[in-house]
């Protein structure tokens, strides 16, 4: 299928990433064992486990900067599954990587604008394209800081900046890796309740994290990931009250 017809196609289904048997290594040592994953329309599906439990190494896989082997991973009812990244992003995915990397040398708002450009071939019916009013509203504190070098931005303001910058290219899903790590609490509930209000407004998010506390303030579902395997998956409510399952995988 041609690029334009994956992003022009109708689609007629409300998952928005279906993910099977997704399976993955590192040289000789395999990290997942047959992932399987439903993210719906609109949903913030946490991806939640320990240290090395294998949340990277899906999320990469799943934006196809890593070599990995599934029986299915689809985007909005396309197979996005062996495609190389660039196409993945412009099918509608957009991934934030843990290490935040913003261009150091442009001001936050070129820092926006280039991805604006990068993402102009999206169009979806019925949406609203992100611009820049959209996104300072989105993340005020950007606003102030529009001039500055990104490469001056604290930790946290650099997280902004790159989930900002993900969301200019209109994408329909975006994976977030663990956009709390790091950074200073009062920061990371500042984050919490930016990825909030995404979700309210109808972003449809994957979110990595070993903080259950941040994400049971977002999400609307969790995935528990152990041993690169999915071991848990119901409502974030249903999580708040499995203390059984919280201690099993979470450490708490
Ligand atoms: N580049 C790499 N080379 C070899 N092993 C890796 C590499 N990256 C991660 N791993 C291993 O893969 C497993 C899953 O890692 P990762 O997906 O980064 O976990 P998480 O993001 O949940 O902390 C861990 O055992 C980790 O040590
Ligand atoms: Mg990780």
């Amino acid at each position: 299928m041609s690029i334009d017809n994956i992003v022009n196609s109708v689609n007629t289904t409300d998952s928005s990433l279906s993910v099977a048997g997704l399976t993955a290594f590192y040289g000789a040592s395999q990290v997942l064992f047959g992932i399987d994953l439903e993210v719906g329309r609109g949903q913030c599906m946490a991806l939640l486990g320990r240290n090395g439990a294998g949340k990277s190494t899906t999320m990469k896989a799943i934006a196809g900067i890593m070599p990995s082997i599934a029986k299915k991973i689809s985007l909005e009812g396309n197979d996005i599954d062996g495609l190389p990244p660039y196409r993945i992003a412009r099918a509608g995915l957009a991934f934030v990587p843990e290490d935040r990397q913003v261009f150091p040398e442009h001001s936050v708002e070129d820092n926006l604008t280039l991805a604006a450009k990068a993402g102009s071939a999206l169009r979806h019916e019925g949406r609203e394209d992100w611009t820049l009013d959209r996104i300072y509203h989105a993340f005020p504190l950007l606003l102030p800081l529009r001039t500055r070098l990104a490469g001056q931005l604290s930790g946290g303001e650099q997280q902004m900046l790159v989930i900002g910058r993900a969301l200019m290219g209109n994408p329909t899903l975006l994976l977030l890796d663990e956009p709390s790590e790091g950074l200073a609490p009062v920061i990371v509930q500042q984050i919490a309740v930016q990825i909030g209000a995404l979700r309210k407004a109808g972003t449809t998010i994957l979110l990595a994290e070993q903080n259950m506390h941040f994400c049971l303030h977002v999400a609307s579902h969790v995935a528990v990931i152990d041993k690169g395997r999915i071991v848990y998956c119901d409502s974030a409510q249903a999580l708040r009250n499995n203390d059984e399952i919280k201690r099993r995988y979470l450490s708490v």
